[in-house]
């Protein structure tokens, strides 16, 4: 790296630790931070919170000379990035405040040098680097978004070793700015859209909380029928197979299927048969159903009168229609007037009676619905396609028949597979993932 410092704006948990690790790898840091205890504090070596191996940083910046501190936001004039750290917390409303988030930026927008770059490790509430951006008012400043996502009690080791970095940036300088900073955790780096950044931290910690509920939550209905919960809960994440992985982790159709929904309604049964207070399980149905509601506006959004559906098993190939989402969607959008046709050939291949056409007709239970005898006729005529669970064969079938009208691809999962070739014969195709 070059000799011109980088500022590190806020010096709390996640400020002195970025600070302290950078300069004791031999950055030159300007810690600036409005506290001056804090500044005096770790001028003389002293962490300012309890973080193993915190001080062994700062020691270590100071024999090699690296880290400044200070309460002057004047220093930013000599320095060719600010990484700004400073606190976002919760208001009376709900929402993150960002007041000291856009004081910390006016004084990077009045003393930085022309070409500096800023970049905000705090955690921001969507929308805010386009609100950063028109504050900054600096187009000669690259602007990037890096959140940290550090835990307190392991912070310098979580900042040192990330399973993920992630920065997003729509300036390039900025973006050559974060991948210098990281090149040692390269392979950690991933660079992705500023409103992605945004919501992905509060995502992620909504994740965790969301865990710790669980697992809570499992404590209150186990305990009752003098299950052990710890027990419980080693045996779940035992299985890195389906329970702690990616599994289950995709955005798409609501679940269904032969299990989920009745196992799901009996815990939440079983809850209130013990009286206990376990609003997470009794309310997973309800947000299936929610989601369900979403797919059925998104349809209707696009004002089609014949809709058709590929795939109405409760699962990508699914021949089970056992409380199966796409089989709910067809009945939703029957009963808003529209007309609806089905393909699914994994139905069609039933072994015992009903067979064929029969089983599909069956299978949807609703004599308004078409059962098409393949995809092509399916999607004839209609004015939009849901790709709904198709097998394999579908799938293919619904890029060969390449309608010319919106496909609705819940999962993404038609996107995903599809070659650019493909991809331009259907138009335009509508994945959840990007409907902004
Ligand atoms: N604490 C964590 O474990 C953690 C982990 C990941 C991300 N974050 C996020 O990182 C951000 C910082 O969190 P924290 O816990 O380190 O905050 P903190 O409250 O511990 O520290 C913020 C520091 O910024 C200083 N400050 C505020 N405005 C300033 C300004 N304009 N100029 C100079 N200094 C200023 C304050 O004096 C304070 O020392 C928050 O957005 C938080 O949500 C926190």
């Amino acid at each position: 790296m070059d000799q011109q410092p980088v500022a590190v704006i806020g010096l709390g948990y996640v400020g002195s630790v970025t600070a302290a690790s950078l300069a004791a790898r031999g950055h030159r840091v300007i810690g600036l931070d409005r506290r001056a205890p804090v500044t005096d504090a770790m001028a003389r070596g002293i962490a300012p919170i309890p973080e193993p191996g915190l001080e062994e940083r700062l020691a270590r910046a100071a024999s090699r000379q690296t880290l400044e501190l200070t309460t002057d936001p004047s220093v930013l004039a000599r320095c060719r990035a600010s990484l700004v750290c400073v606190g976002t917390p919760v208001g009376a409303d709900g929402q993150l405040v960002v007041d000291d988030l856009l004081a910390a930026l006016d004084d990077v927008a009045r003393f930085a040098p022309r070409d500096h770059v800023c970049v905000i490790r705090s955690t921001v509430p969507p929308g805010l680097y386009e609100r950063a951006r028109r504050r900054l008012a600096r187009p000669d400043v690259g602007l990037a978004l890096n959140p940290e996502f550090l835990r307190e009690g392991s912070a310098v080791a979580d900042l040192e070793k990330p399973e993920l970095i992630v920065f997003a940036t729509e300036d390039e300088h900025a973006a050559r700015f974060c991948e210098a900073l990281y090149a040692d955790q390269s392979e950690r780096l991933r660079r992705t859209d500023p409103p992605t950044a945004e919501v992905l931290k509060l995502v992620n910690n909504a994740w965790h909380a969301l865990k710790v509920a669980f697992a809570n939550e499992v404590a209150r209905v186990t305990l009752p029928v003098g299950v052990d919960p710890f027990a419980v809960m080693s045996l779940l994440c035992a299985d890195t197979k389906l329970n702690t992985s990616a599994a289950y982790l995709r955005p798409g159709m609501p679940f269904g299927g032969a299990c989920l929904v009745k196992d799901v309604a009996s815990i939440t049964t079983h809850a209130a048969k013990h009286a206990v207070d376990a609003p997470l399980f009794g309310s997973i149905l309800r947000s299936n159903d929610a989601h369900l509601r979403f797919l059925v506006d998104t349809v209707l959004a696009h004002r089609p009168k014949t809709v058709a559906i590929v795939g109405v098993g409760f699962k990508p190939g699914a021949a089970d229609v056992r409380d199966s989402a796409p089989v709910r969607l067809v009945h939703a959008l029957l009963d808003a007037g529209l007309h609806v046709t089905v393909a699914d050939s994994a139905v069609l291949d039933a072994r015992v009676p009903p067979l064929g056409l029969d089983a599909l007709r069956a299978a949807l239970g609703d004599p308004r619905a078409q059962a098409a005898p393949d995809v092509a006729h399916a999607v004839a005529g209609a004015d939009l396609v849901v790709v709904g669970h198709p097998c394999a064969e579908d799938r293919a079938a619904l890029v060969a028949a390449a309608p010319k009208v919106p496909v609705l691809d819940t999962a993404g999962e038609l996107s995903r597979k599809l070659s650019d070739e493909d991809r331009a014969s259907l138009a335009p195709v509508v994945v959840l993932a990007s409907r902004r």
